[in-house]
This record gives structure tokens, sequence and C-alpha cells, in this order.
């Protein structure tokens, strides 16, 4: 999901992935405290229910609104589901409670997918979904620590067995590594100016700690523009803490390889750099990179082994996008395996 777009967001004793009121269908959800609503419910379902029978990875399961709603609409499909949250499977589980001899649940990273899928005796999937990033309830949940509106210790981690936290980043990397992940992750244009603040206020040991120093860095006109001063900088330490980017292509490799002919992988990506790696890594194994001498066999990574479903990324709905402000980042990539390599 995209950083903290809806400030007027009220959080109760329920919690909702896209930060809009449940719709009926999540009833299951609401016991367990994860109320979710899956961006681009619609499209997703609508490229994934065409999947020959057989598995279907939701790699990054959160509350299971997609994979629930595939579920619901094919019976001859099985859902392996990852998630490197133990809050969000436990509540999957119960979203699934309908459809629990079709699924399996595991928690690992999305890059050990080749693996679980082998474990359990497949040697290929019908398709795949990716819906990056974090969910609401990641988000909105204080202790969690993702916020720079509520108040929290300097966590981050999505698994929150993993030992490296916000913190060890905030008040332990060197000032040009700190400039480094602002901008690369956070697209920041004042990453100088806020390392060099952070640096200067350790140690630092709360969220709103950070987003007041943040504030503070950031020249009085850029504060009143774009939103809260500190989303890009949240954003950039979220990715670092959980390495979102780095493990993203080979996952996404993993998953083309195990698709079966006619399966389909379909990811969601909710920033830039997110969706830079997904478009080029489709691209490549679209086989779109032209050859650099025809008479020259093509060099590895361009024998197309997918097509892709259509050119560019798809956008959510302005319908969606109203009463789901969360959703407004969202960019809709597909691919399809070819029945034989070209
Ligand atoms: C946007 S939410 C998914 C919401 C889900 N599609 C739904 O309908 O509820 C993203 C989820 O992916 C998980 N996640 C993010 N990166 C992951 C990774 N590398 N491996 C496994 N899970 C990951 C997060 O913990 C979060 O629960």
């Amino acid at each position: 999901m995209s950083d903290e777009v809806n400030p007027n967001r009220s959080v109760s004793n329920t919690m909702s992935i896209a930060g809009h009121p449940p719709e009926p269908d999540e009833d299951d959800s609401r016991s367990t405290g994860f109320i979710h609503m899956p961006v681009m419910r619609r499209e997703v379902v609508e490229v994934l229910a065409e999947v020959p029978d057989g598995v279907v990875v939701d790699a990054t399961l959160g509350g299971a609104g997609h994979a629930a709603a595939l579920l619901e609409v094919n019976n001859n499909i099985s859902v392996v589901g990852l998630d490197r949250d133990e809050v969000a499977l436990a509540a999957a589980r119960v979203r699934l409670a309908p459809h629990l001899d079709r699924v399996s649940l595991h928690h690992r990273r999305f890059d050990a997918i080749g693996e679980v899928v082998r474990s359990l005796g497949h040697e290929h999937v019908s398709g795949c979904l990716f819906d990056l990033g974090v969910s609401s309830p990641q988000l909105d949940t204080a202790d969690r620590g993702f916020s720079f509106r509520n108040d929290g210790p300097l966590d981050m981690r999505m698994d929150r067995t993993a030992r490296f936290t916000a913190a060890d980043i905030v008040n332990t990397y060197d000032e040009r590594s700190l400039v480094g992940i602002l901008r690369q992750y956070g697209d920041e244009p004042h990453a100088r100016r806020i390392a060099s603040a952070i640096v200067a206020a350790r140690p630092l040991s709360s969220t709103a700690e950070l987003a007041e120093v943040v504030r503070q860095a950031v020249p009085a006109p850029a504060r009143r523009r774009g939103g809260h001063p500190a989303r890009r900088s949240f954003q950039a330490i979220r990715i670092e803490v959980n390495e979102e980017l780095s493990i993203l292509a080979d996952a996404l490799g993993q998953a083309i390889e195990l698709l079966a002919p006619s399966g389909r992988c379909a990811v969601l990506a909710y920033h830039s750099g997110e969706d830079r790696i997904v478009k080029r890594t489709f691209r490549d194994a679209a086989g779109e990179v032209p050859p650099p001498r025809p008479d020259l066999p093509p060099p590895p990574g361009t024998v197309a082994e997918v097509k892709l479903l259509w050119r560019g990324a798809h956008k959510p709905s302005q319908d969606e996008i109203v009463v789901n402000p969360r959703a407004e980042a969202a960019r809709f990539r597909a691919v399809e395996k070819l029945a034989r390599v070209a």
C-alpha cells in the first residue's frame, strides 16, 4: 500500500487496509480486528480467474481479501498463501475459514516462493499474485512503528521475528548511507538536510521524534506542499528495514519460472521504485530487449517466456480512489506464460 495518504481516517477497534468502511463480505475479518479492502479487487480477479485449474500463490496474503475472492469465483483452484507477518496470517486464516480445505498458509518471505511450492509437491503453479508493500493494519497499529502520525517505537518490521528495525537505521547508519536510502527509496529531494538532522538528533527512539526531526529539516515552503513532510522518509526507511526492493526481482523471476503454460502472474506496486522493477522484470521475461545483432542468437534473458497482458500499468478507477484513497498509487501489471517458449 502507499504510505499514509488519508490523514482524515479515524482508527477505531477495527482497521481497514484501504482506509474505508468494510464491505458486507468483510464480516469474517472483523472478529480479528484486521479489516481490509483489497485494492483493484475486480481487476485482479478478472486476470487470475482465467488461469488453468491448479495452485494459485498469493505471495502477499495480508488479510486474504484477494485470495478469498479468487477462491469464491473458482472452485478449481487452491491457494498457497505467503506472508512475512504472523498477524496478517492469523487474520487470513479466519478470513479463509470457509475454504481451508483449499488453502495452505506459510510464514515466509516471498522470495521463498519456489522452495515453498516445491515443498508442497508442486512443479508448476497456475497463478501468482504480489500485492506489494504494507497493509493498513500494519500502518495504523502504532506499536508497529510504521506511522508518522501515530507515535510508536522505531520498528517498521513486517516480520516481528526479524532483528533489524528502523531504530538500527536511524541510529547507526552513517550520514551518506542515510542520504542514499532517502533518495533511492523515497525520492526525497531534501535527503541531505534530513540525513544530517537525523545524525545530529541521535539517539532517536520514537516515530514522533523522527517525524518531527524530518519536519524541522525540510525547508518551510516544502513543509506546506505534498502531504506530510516525513512521508517519503518513512517510506524509505521502511523499504530498507524490510529489504523490499532487493528481493523483488528474484521473487518475480521465480514466480514466472514456476508458472504452467497459460498461467498468469499479477502484481500491484505502490511506488515508482517498485513498479520499475516489476516493469523491467516483465519486459525481460517477455523478451522485449532488442537483440544487439540479428545474426546472433538472442542473449540470455531475451527469449520470451511470457506475454504482457497489456502495455503500461493499469490504475484504479476514480470511484475506487474516492472510497479508498490509499489505492491511488496502485499500478497493476500482469503477464501470461507462453504455451511454448518462443
Ligand atoms: C498490501 S498487503 C496485501 C493485502 C492482500 N492482498 C489482501 O487482500 O488483504 C501486503 C502484505 O504483504 C506482506 N508482505 C510484504 N512484503 C512481503 C514479502 N517480501 N514476503 C512476504 N510477505 C510480504 C505484508 O506483510 C502485508 O501483509
